[in-house]
């Protein structure tokens, strides 16, 4: 029991660090917009996977942070949880996420009537600092009351769209984000259930393809309605349980029980 999961674990970080490889390979041989951004996306990303725990909890300067996002604020909220369902939650979120998505609205890569707009507003700096405040919030979460159960199925199964990965192994358990941090690859557990929904709805058709490589159009793009309803149920009622020990701690707690018993 013990060894399969090891073997699981090891094997959901090698395809991760494989996605996250051939991701930046196609955005540094993109366009010439895309080649300066992608070659700072992907040095900060290297620089994030050491420091996103620190980022999260004591961000540099949180006052800056926090007084440069107030045009942020009236949407996404004080602390990073919006209360409109159509608008992201940003708390918790990547550091690194949340700066790509605004560069990808100001070059068109994302488009969206209001984002679009409100990202022409903010220039590098404060991008940074505003990012890392969203990233230290306390992270989004859902109720955690219930799992929807088809959405928990598809969403840990490799057969979806028949391509051989599931969600899980890109966003993590529970939709939380992968361990170690890989920034590439958002928090999406605990996000509004209808911004969810949308977002995939818009991969599925085309209308949001500013994934690396295209890898989410490529993952909802022979998803039903009704697989993206469960998937966006189960993925919204997710939250971090209180304490939880990440994968190598619930391991070794795992190996330290057994060596207890015998
Ligand atoms: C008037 C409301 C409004 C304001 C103000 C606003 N946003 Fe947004 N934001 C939205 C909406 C709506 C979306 C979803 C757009 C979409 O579906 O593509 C969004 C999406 C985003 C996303 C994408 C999140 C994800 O999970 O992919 C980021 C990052 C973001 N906003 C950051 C910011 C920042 C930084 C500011 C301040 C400069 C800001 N927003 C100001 C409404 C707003
Ligand atoms: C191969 C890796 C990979 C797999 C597998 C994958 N995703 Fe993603 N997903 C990504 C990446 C990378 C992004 C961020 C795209 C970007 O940079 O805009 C993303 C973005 C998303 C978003 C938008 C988040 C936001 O805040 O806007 C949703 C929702 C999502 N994925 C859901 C899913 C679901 C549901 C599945 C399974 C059906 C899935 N993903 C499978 C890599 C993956």
């Amino acid at each position: 029991m013990f060894r399969i999961e090891c073997n699981s674990i090891i094997g959901l970080t090698l395809v991760a660090l494989l996605m996250t490889k051939t991701a930046f390979a196609e955005s540094d041989n993109s366009t010439s917009f895309m080649s300066i951004a992608g070659g700072r996306i992907s040095a900060e990303v290297n620089k994030e996977r050491e420091e996103v725990i620190k980022q999260r909890n004591n961000v540099s300067n949180p006052v800056v942070g926090k007084e440069k996002s107030q045009l942020c604020q009236g949407c996404h909220g004080e602390f990073g949880i919006s209360a409109n369902t159509q608008i992201p939650k940003l708390a918790g979120q990547f550091s690194n996420y949340i700066s790509k998505q605004v560069r990808n609205y100001q070059s068109g890569k994302r488009t969206h009537q209001i984002m679009s707009a409100m990202a022409a507003t903010i220039n590098d700096d404060d991008l940074a600092d505003v990012a890392d405040y969203f990233a230290s919030q306390d992270k989004m979460k859902g109720s955690g009351s219930a799992d929807n159960l088809i959405g928990k199925k598809l969403f840990s199964n490799s057969n979806v769209s028949n391509l051989g990965l599931a969600c899980i192994n890109c966003h993590g358990e529970k939709g939380l984000g992968l361990k170690p941090q890989i920034s590439v690859f958002p928090v999406i557990g605990g996000q509004h259930k209808d911004y969810i929904r949308r977002q995939l709805v818009n991969f599925r058709e085309g209308n949001r393809t500013n994934s690396p490589n295209g890898m989410m159009n490529k993952m909802a793009g022979s998803l039903t309605d009704a697989e993206i309803e469960s998937l966006a149920e189960y993925v919204s009622q997710q939250r971090e349980s209180s304490g939880e020990p990440t994968q190598p701690a619930v391991v070794s707690q795992q190996v330290a029980r057994k060596s207890r018993s015998k």
